[in-house]
């Protein structure tokens, strides 16, 4: 019980990868917040957690909004303790060819993926620096590294992140916070989905084909479950990992070797 008496913020905590981080930051001790914009998924959530015995408070929350996270982090704090587990895991994934992509839908991209964790780390960076102690995850991607095409939002995001996660580290080593990225390849899940079927649209693939060839070129297998990137988030915010900071952690069954 390495987190026990420390409270985890967790964007995107709803579902997939964030609620799977925030069931085992609980059974690893701490408090956990989940914070997301979909209300009725996050209040659900947080139900199933606590029936598993987790100390877990929902919140609804728009990680691109200022105010909106500002208040959610001092919910959590008069509610469950300052947060000084931060993960930056929110994510949306949608369609954006270079060359035609509507503007808005590029800001909402940028808003959600590279502002709001840059909104988030300010939001908690305070009371980590009283602390003296605090670890900061965000949620790079494959395509922090690579691009295939038609997704200069999302690569231009998950690039972003590796910035952000040095400047971070760089900024706040003084005070014991670790901040680092971990980049997931395929974790089933409904952004993996959603990614799956434009894949298949833009290569003329049959539906499902997608799912069902990946795990043939992913050297372990197998596609990667919420879990194996909650194991790695957990490894992260534990006294193991006090020495690794501003590093990128590649969680991805061999896909790719870095
Ligand atoms: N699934 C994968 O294969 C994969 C691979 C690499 C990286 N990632 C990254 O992991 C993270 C989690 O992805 P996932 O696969 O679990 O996706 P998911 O779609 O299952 O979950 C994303 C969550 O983020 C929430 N969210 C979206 N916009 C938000 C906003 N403005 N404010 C607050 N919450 C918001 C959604 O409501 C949802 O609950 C994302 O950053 C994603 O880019 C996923």
């Amino acid at each position: 019980m390495s987190l026990q008496g420390k409270t985890a913020f967790i964007t995107g905590g709803a579902q997939g990868i964030g609620l799977a981080i925030g069931r085992q930051l609980a059974q690893d001790g701490a408090a956990v917040i989940l914070a997301d914009i979909n209300g009725e998924k996050v209040v659900a959530a947080g139900e199933e957690l606590r029936r598993e015995g987790c100390k877990a408070l929902p919140v609804i929350m728009d990680v691109a909004d200022e105010q909106s996270v500002n208040q959610a982090v001092a919910t959590a704090s008069r509610e469950l303790g300052a947060p000084t587990i931060l993960v930056n895991n929110a994510g949306i994934y949608t369609k954006t060819p270079a060359i035609e992509v509507d503007l808005k839908i590029w800001h909402k991209v940028l808003d959600t993926m590279l502002t709001g964790p840059l909104l988030a780390a300010r939001a908690v960076a305070p009371a980590m620096i009283a602390a003296n102690w605090g670890r900061i995850i965000n949620m790079g991607s494959m395509m922090s590294y690579l691009a295939f095409g038609q997704d200069v939002g999302y690569s231009v995001v998950k690039a972003g992140m590796l910035g952000l996660t040095r400047s971070l580290a760089a900024e706040l080593a003084p005070h014991q916070i670790c901040v680092n990225t971990i980049c997931p390849g395929n974790i089933m899940t409904e952004l993996m989905e959603e990614t799956a079927r434009n894949i298949e649209k833009r290569d003329g693939m049959a539906p499902g084909t997608f799912l069902e060839q990946r795990p043939k070129q992913i050297p372990l297998g197998r596609i990667g479950a919420p879990e194996d990137i909650a194991r790695t988030a957990s490894y992260l915010c534990s006294d193991a990992a006090d020495y690794v900071t501003g590093q990128s952690l590649h969680v991805n069954g061999g896909l790719y070797q870095s």
